[in-house]
């Protein structure tokens, strides 16, 4: 458990600050927290999408749960599911802050899934989540997410992607543009990718798209199912 001391927004640099972007300082509770306000404005209408989607889901997996919000907020809405979250080694200390103190049944602890380096469960789950993590991935690491995702999904299940992603090569507004060249500023390899290229990976993995879900600031959640 870390108890962290300080209070400051942090910037816009994920790996080398082990913090997602616009996450702050948060003192409300006996363990202070990373709070990232990105969960907080987003997990509502994501829910809106999601609940439907996991409806008949017993087990979903989250592939890097970040600050542990999304978890304990979708877990809290969708009591009848088992939500397991996982991230790198660094954010696993945060994770378990946040699910400490959510004290839900329903979330397991974090677990070490470092998508290409990592080994993967032996688990096979209904479903699983990801949000504003493949624009951080070097692309070979989002080929890795999908085939481990594609293995790890029971037949029918679902994969369900959050972020921004560029169509037709091109990016969807000014401001997906600039975000791409902070993220890239800080690690050349990563930055926004073309749905495009997503899709034929689902696809030579054994995934097709189901929907393609249009969200606020130009994000969108692809829904992919495991044939
Ligand atoms: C911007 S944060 C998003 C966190 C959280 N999902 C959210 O929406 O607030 C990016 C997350 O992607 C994770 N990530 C980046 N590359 C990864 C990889 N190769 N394997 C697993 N997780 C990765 C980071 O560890 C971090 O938790």
């Amino acid at each position: 458990m870390v108890k962290i001391t300080g209070h400051g927004v942090k910037s816009c640099d994920y790996d080398s600050a082990r913090i997602p972007r616009g996450a702050e300082f948060k003192q409300d509770h006996e363990f202070a927290v990373y709070s990232a306000i990105a969960c907080e404005r987003n997990k509502v209408q994501i829910l809106s999408v999601i609940s439907p989607i996991f409806t008949t889901a017993s087990n979903v997996l989250e592939i890097g749960s970040g600050t542990g919000q999304h978890a304990i907020y979708f877990a809290k809405k969708m009591p009848h599911l088992t939500w397991h979250t996982s991230d790198c080694q660094s954010y696993l200390d945060g994770i378990d802050t946040w699910t400490t103190i959510a004290n839900l049944p329903n979330i397991k602890a974090p677990f070490e899934l470092e998508v290409s380096t990592s080994p993967w469960p032996e688990m096979q789950v209904d479903a699983i989540f990801t949000a504003n993590t493949v624009h951080c991935m070097h692309f070979q690491d989002v080929d890795n997410f999908i085939k481990g995702a594609a293995r790890a999904l029971k037949k029918q299940g679902s994969l369900v992607i959050f972020g921004p992603f560029n169509y037709n090569g091109m990016f969807s507004c000014e401001s997906n543009a600039l975000f791409d060249q902070c993220l890239k500023n800080n690690d050349l390899l990563s930055g926004i990718k073309h749905f495009e290229e997503i899709n034929i990976l689902a696809v030579k993995y054994g995934m097709q798209l189901v929907t393609d879900y249009e969200m606020p600031a130009n994000n969108h959640i692809l829904h992919f199912t495991k044939i």
